[in-house]
């Protein structure tokens, strides 16, 4: 894969996306740009998290290319629904696909094609399955945490700086009170919580949360445990015991899994 196609295709995104934001309203240009920056930050992490594991240069190019792609879906979701809430709307990670097959998607030889399809597809699913192996997993799990990273960066913006007016980013309205035991009970143990069931602002908050349990690379980890974000998370969950058990479980599992490296140390990533 030649460097330019990437750069063909990063330009591709910039003059597509644009005319979604070109036509839309102040409530959806404010979204879609966010979306458009929230693309190129998740482009630049995924670089970081491949170089830091020593993959060739042709596998860290793919992996910009499906970050590239990935939300791609979210402009037209928005554009006609108004929302980024897939289960009110429509499953954007397909239909980020679908908007590529004809363009960028086409550029690529059918092997490339198949792993950034398969990255896309996949990069907001609960779990990636089992049929995924060698590079087209690495790709897709790359992606997974790179987006998380940047999301985790934007809700913990949102929650301790407000979010910003006409921002519909973080979902629909959620009770106040309360938690679904399954969370917790998910989290407790070292998985990541199902997102349709959340009732809760709190039970968004453990989703969030339980991503650390579906992070694949220890760098991600070293990233997620040197910027605060699990902890800032675990801030917003309520003062009582059990979510003090959730707080002491969590931390103990990204400690473990990032290699106990002190927060203000970093790593190399
Ligand atoms: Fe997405």
């Amino acid at each position: 894969m030649s460097h330019d196609v990437e750069q063909w295709i990063a330009d591709w995104f910039a003059a597509w996306t644009g005319g979604w934001v070109e036509a839309g309203d102040e409530v959806i240009r404010r979204n879609l740009v966010m979306k458009q920056e929230h693309t190129a930050r998740v482009v630049e992490l995924v670089s970081g998290l491949a170089e830091a594991e020593g993959l060739e240069q042709g596998m860290v190019r793919l992996c910009r290319i499906a970050a590239w792609l990935h939300d791609v879906g979210r402009f037209p979701q928005f554009f006609h629904h108004r929302t980024f809430a897939d289960d009110q709307s429509c499953s954007h990670a397909e239909l980020s696909v679908r908007e590529c097959e004809s363009g960028p998607l086409s550029w690529l030889c059918p092997d490339d094609a198949s792993a950034v399809r398969n990255a896309v597809a996949l990069h907001s699913a609960y779990a990636v399955p089992g049929y995924l192996t060698g590079g087209p997993r690495l790709v897709c799990q790359l992606l997974r945490d790179a987006d998380k990273l940047d999301i985790w960066r934007i809700v913990l913006h949102h929650y301790e700086n407000g979010a910003p007016p006409g921002s519909l980013a973080i979902g629909p309205e959620l009770a106040v009170d309360g938690w679904n035991p399954d969370y917790v009970e998910a989290l407790l143990s070292s998985r990541c919580a199902v997102t349709a069931d959340k009732r809760s602002i709190t039970d968004l908050r453990l989703l969030q949360t339980g991503w650390v349990f579906d992070i694949s690379s220890t760098h991600a980890c070293r990233y997620a445990l040197r910027e605060g974000y699990i902890e800032r998370l675990l801030a917003f969950l309520p003062d009582n015991e059990v979510m003090n058990r959730v707080r002491q479980h969590v931390r103990g599992y990204l400690k473990a899994r990032a290699g106990a490296v002190p927060e203000n140390q970093g790593g190399d990533d």
